[in-house]
């Protein structure tokens, strides 16, 4: 996975977002499964901080450090994107945001 850590993203704190990663992923049951790799920009600096999980290549964009626990849980352990917190640059939403139809 990567977090990115350009300076749209550490201007929203993105360092907090890494060190909390770093601390959630050590609790799961496979940590060494896991490869964290900081980026210089993901391309969506507007929604900042962002992080990417491969294989998917699923973008977590406008993340809180208290969002991290559950991505690594439902992502990195049991391997469900975690829609609540995805953004699809191909729709241009959030996952859960609703369209107006
Ligand atoms: S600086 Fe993080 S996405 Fe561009």
């Amino acid at each position: 996975m990567f977090v990115c850590i350009g300076s749209s993203c550490s201007d929203q704190k993105s360092r907090g977002i890494l060190t909390e990663v770093k601390k959630q992923i050590e609790r799961i049951e496979r940590p060494d499964r896991v490869h964290v790799y900081t980026a210089t920009c993901l391309s969506h600096c507007l929604r900042a901080p962002v992080m990417q999980v491969y294989p998917e290549g699923t973008f977590y964009c406008n993340i809180l450090p208290r969002d991290v626990r559950t991505i690594v849980t439902e992502h990195l352990e049991k391997g469900h994107v975690v829609e609540h917190f995805a953004y699809d640059p191909f729709a241009a939403v959030r996952w859960n945001d609703e369209i107006d139809s």
